[in-house]
C-alpha cells in the first residue's frame, strides 16, 4: 500500500481499532478448537474472550489452514479490515529443524547458518506465518540456565556475526531493503542470559559499561542487519523490569541503536511488571511499558483494558499510542500484507514435503555443529565391516533429538542415532538397546511441555541392565547415546546439577567394568559438566540437540565418512560450582598461573578453568600452526598472518581464531577476546596462509562511565586453535 493510503487508513481508525493493533493473543482466542500452542503461563491471563475481535496479531497457531480460517473471520468481520499479523516462535527450524542455537554456534559456519535459516524463513512464511521471534541472541555464561540451547554461546563477537547471518536468512531483503523473506524478531532485550544463577526468569544486575561491552553487541548485530522487531525480555536490569526500562529500550534501543521497529513484550510481560512489584496494577503496568515505548502487549489483558482510560485520563499522551500504531501498521505494509490481505500460504505444513536439499542442509548443519572433546588412541573413526558396536542409551533410538523450541516440527522426520548407523553396520556388526530411561525423578518433568513430549518418558520405564551387560561383554566396543532429557532444558528448564542425569550415569559406569572401549555421544541443551566421563571413556562426542538429521550426522562422523569441525562456542565445566564459566574472565590481582601457594584466585577443590575451552574442538587430523606473523603497519592497521598445515592424509576443516589481550586499560580488561575467525579448508598434507587485518581505529572498549575509549600500549595477539592453545605475538599500539 502507497504511504499515503496507509495514513489514510489509520485516520480512519476508531480509538479501539488502534488499541487493537498493540494487543497479540495466542490462536485459541480466535479458534473453537485449540489451536496455539502452550508457551506461557496457560491461565486465561483475565483476557475477555471478545477481545479477539480487535487484537492486531497472533501468536504460535499451528498450519496454514488455522491460520486462513481466522484471517479470513477477522478481515470480513472488521470495519477497517487491517489483516492480523501471525508470529511464531521459529527458532531453529520449522519443518527442516536444524541443530538447537547452541550447536550453530558450534559450526563457526555463518553462512551455512545464513543458508538455514533462509529455509526456515521460506517454510514458515509458506506455511502463513508473518514474523519469527528469532534469533534469541542472549549471550549465555551460566550452563545452569535452560535457555543456553537458543544462544549461539557466550562470545559477544561470535554471537554478533551470527545474529547477523540468522537476520539476512531470515529477511532475505532484495538490493531495495524490501522483504522477501518474513520478519525477524531479535530477542531478548536485554541480557536475559545474565539471570542470577542461572535460574530462570531470575534478576539481572551488572555494569552499564558490562551491558554494553559483552550484552548489548549481538543485538545491535541484528538490528544493524535489519531485524524489524525486538522482544522485551521477562527479566529486570538493574531494577527496572525490561519491558518497562526506559533506559534499555528508550536511550539504548530506540535512541543510540537508532531502532524504529516494533517492540513486543514476551508472554505477559507487561502484566507481570505487577509481579515484579514495579507496578500496583495492570493499569500503571501499562503505562509504564507504553512509556518505554513496548509497542505490543502479547498475551495479557493490559493494553486492551487501560490504554483507553490512561488517554481519557491524559495520564499518556495519544501521540505515544499513535506511534506504536503506526509501527505496527508499517510492518505489515512491509510485509505486503494489504495487497494480498495476508500471505497466502500456498501449500499447508502437514503436506509440506521436506526436499533433499533441505535435509542435506541439516545434515551438513548438525555434522559441523558436533565437537569431538576426546578421542583416546584414535578410537574413532569405527570400523563398520570390522567392529562389533552396542549402542545403548535413551537417545539410541530416539527421535527426541530436535530439543523443546521446534514447536512446529514432526518428530517422525528425525534421523535416530540407531537409523543412521544402521545405514553403516550390519545387523552382525551393530547392536541397539535402551537400557535405562532418562531420569529418576520423572514426576518432577513430567508436568512441563505438550503431551506428546512427556510421551517419550515412556522410555523411563525401561530397565534393561541385565540385556546391555549381556550384549556388551560381547562387543568390541560400546557407545552410549545420553544425555539430558528435552524438558531439562530450553525455557524453565533451569537445572542446579548439570551432569548427564545420574540414572544413565549409573548404567555407564556398570558397563565400564566390562573393559570395553567406550565412545559417549553426549545430547544436551546446554553444557554438560564431563568430568567423571573424560576420565574412563575413550571418546567423547558433544551433539547437542543435533535436529532431524541428527542420527545421519553422528553416524557420519563415527564412522569417518566425515571429520569433525565443531568448536565449542561454550566452555564447558568441570563442575556446577565452576558457574558462570566463560573464558574471556579478568585477570584479577592473584590470577591462578600455577605457583605453590594458597593465596590466588581458585577453588580449594575444582582445578583451574573449562573442562574443555571455548574453541576447542579435535578432529581426525593432526593440522600444525607456525610462522605467527603480526605486523604492525604504523597507518590504520595490523596485519596478522600465520602457515597451517595439515599432517594428515584426509581433508580437514580448520577453524583459526585470532584472540587478542589489552594489557593496560582505564577498566580491568579479559585475559584474552575473540578478534576474528577463519575457517578453512584443508586437503590431505595440504598448507594454507591464513591472513587477518585488524583496523585500529575498531581497538575500543567501554570506559567505567560507558564510554568508548582506544586501546593503547602493549597488545597481546594470539592465534591457534582455541582460546588456550595458541602462539603469541606482542605489539605497542
Ligand atoms: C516465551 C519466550 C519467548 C517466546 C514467547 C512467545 O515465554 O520467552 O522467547 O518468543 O514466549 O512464545
Amino acid at each position: 500500500m502507497e504511504e499515503r493510503d496507509l495514513v489514510a487508513l489509520f485516520n480512519s481508525l476508531s480509538l479501539d481499532e488502534k488499541i487493537g493493533q498493540l494487543v497479540q493473543l495466542s490462536g485459541d482466542f480466535f479458534l473453537e478448537s485449540d489451536g496455539a500452542l502452550a508457551v506461557g503461563p496457560d491461565e486465561q491471563l483475565g483476557i475477555s474472550p471478545d477481545l479477539y475481535k480487535i487484537a492486531g496479531s497472533v501468536l504460535n497457531v499451528v498450519g496454514k489452514d488455522k491460520m486462513l480460517q481466522i484471517q479470513r473471520e477477522n478481515i470480513v468481520n472488521s470495519e477497517h479490515p487491517i489483516p492480523l499479523l501471525f508470529m511464531a516462535d521459529i527458532i531453529y527450524g520449522y519443518r527442516t529443524v536444524f541443530p538447537i542455537p547452541l550447536a550453530l554456534g558450534c559450526s563457526w559456519d555463518l553462512s551455512l547458518v545464513q543458508q538455514a535459516y533462509q529455509i526456515l524463513a521460506n517454510e514458515a512464511r509458506n506455511d502463513g506465518v508473518n514474523v519469527t521471534f528469532s534469533p534469541m541472541v542472549d549471550l549465555v555464561r551460566d550452563a545452569r540456565w535452560g535457555r543456553c540451547l537458543e544462544s549461539t554461546g557466550e562470545d559477544p563477537l561470535l554471537n554478533s556475526k551470527f545474529a547477523k547471518a540468522m537476520v539476512t536468512g531470515i529477511q532475505q531483503e532484495d538490493e531495495n531493503g524490501n522483504l522477501k523473506g518474513i520478519v525477524s524478531c531479535v530477542k531478548h532485550f536485554a541480557a536475559y542470559g545474565a539471570a542470577e544463577s542461572g535460574k530462570e526468569y531470575n534478576t539481572v544486575d551488572m555494569s552499564n559499561r558490562e551491558l554494553r561491552q559483552n550484552y548489548l553487541p549481538a543485538y545491535k548485530a541484528a538490528i544493524d542487519a535489519g531485524c524489524r522487531m525486538v522482544m522485551s525480555s521477562f527479566n529486570s536490569f538493574n531494577g527496572i523490569p525490561a519491558t518497562a526500562n526506559k533506559y534499555l529500550m528508550k536511550q539504548i534501543l530506540r535512541e543510540e541503536f537508532e531502532f524504529n521497529g516494533v517492540v513486543i513484550s514476551d508472554f505477559a510481560a507487561v502484566q507481570e511488571l505487577v509481579k515484579h512489584g514495579v507496578a500496583e496494577d495492570e493499569r500503571s503496568a501499562s503505562k509504564l511499558a507504553i512509556d518505554a515505548t513496548t509497542d505490543i502487549d502479547m498475551k495479557s489483558p493490559c493494553y486492551a483494558n487501560s490504554l483507553k482510560d490512561l488517554l481519557n485520563k491524559a495520564e499518556i499522551e495519544e501521540q505515544q499510542v499513535d506511534n506504536a500504531v503506526w509501527r505496527v501498521l508499517k510492518l505489515k505494509n512491509e510485509l505486503g500484507l494489504f495487497e494480498t490481505d495476508y500471505r497466502q500460504a500456498n501449500n499447508s505444513s502437514s503436506d509440506l514435503n521436506l526436499p533433499d536439499s533441505s535435509r542435506n542442509i541439516a545434515r551438513k548443519m548438525a555434522t559441523e555443529s558436533v565437537v569431538l572433546l576426546k578421542n583416546s588412541n584414535n578410537l574413532l573413526p569405527l570400523k563398520s565391516n570390522k567392529d562389533k558396536i552396542l549402542l545403548v542409551g535413551p537417545y539410541a533410538d530416539s527421535k527426541d533429538l530436535i530439543g523443546l523450541w521446534a514447536v512446529h516440527a514432526d518428530k517422525n522426520d528425525c534421523i535416530t542415532i540407531h537409523e543412521g548407523m544402521s545405514e553403516y553396520s550390519d545387523l552382525n556388526h551393530l547392536k541397539s538397546v535402551t537400557g535405562c530411561g532418562f531420569v529418576d525423578d520423572i514426576k518432577k518433568l513430567r508436568n512441563f511441555g505438550n503431551s506428546d513430549i512427556a510421551n517419550s518418558f515412556a522410555v523411563d520405564e525401561v530397565d534393561e541392565l541385565d540385556e546391555v551387560m549381556k550384549l556388551a561383554s560381547s562387543s568390541d566396543v560400546v557407545i552410549f547415546a545420553v544425555g539430558e532429557h528435552e524438558l531439562q532444558s530450553g525455557e524453565a528448564g533451569s537445572r542446579t546439577d548439570i551432569r548427564i542425569p545420574e540414572k544413565q550415569r549409573r548404567l555407564m559406569k556398570k558397563v565400564a567394568k566390562l573393559h570395553k572401549k567406550m565412545v559417549l555421544i553426549s545430547l544436551s541443551g546446554r553444557p554438560i559438566a564431563l568430568t567423571k566421563e573424560s576420565q574412563y571413556i575413550d571418546a567423547i562426542l558433544q551433539a547437542w540437540y543435533p535436529g532431524i538429521e541428527g542420527g545421519h550426522a553422528i553416524a557420519d562422523i563415527i564412522f569417518g565418512k566425515e571429520n569433525p569441525s565443531g568448536r565449542l562456542s561454550v566452555s564447558m565445566p568441570r563442575s556446577v560450582g565452576q558457574e558462570p564459566l566463560y573464558y574471556n574472565t579478568m585477570n584479577t590481582g592473584r590470577p591462578d598461573e600455577g605457583q605453590k601457594t594458597r593465596f590466588l584466585s581458585r577453588y580449594t577443590d575444582c582445578d583451574r578453568g573449562a573442562l574443555y575451552p571455548f574453541g576447542f574442538g579435535l578432529s581426525y587430523s593432526e593440522v600444525c600452526y607456525k610462522d605467527l606473523k603480526v605486523e604492525d603497519t604504523q597507518n590504520h592497521e595490523i596485519h596478522i598472518s600465520v602457515k597451517i598445515k595439515n599432517l594428515s592424509e584426509r581433508a580437514v576443516n580448520e577453524t583459526v581464531q585470532l584472540y587478542l589481550r589489552d594489557m593496560v586499560g582505564q577498566v580491568t580488561r579479559p585475559i584474552k577476546e575473540l578478534r576474528d575467525f577463519k575457517k578453512i579448508n584443508l586437503m590431505a598434507h595440504e598448507s594454507k596462509q591464513v591472513n587477518f587485518e585488524i583496523v585500529k581505529d575498531q581497538l575500543v572498549y567501554y570506559d567505567y562511565n560507558e564510554k568508548l575509549v582506544p586501546m593503547k600500549g602493549e597488545l597481546q595477539i594470539m592465534v591457534g586453535k582455541n582460546s588456550e592453545d595458541y602462539s603469541t605475538q606482542t605489539i605497542y599500539i
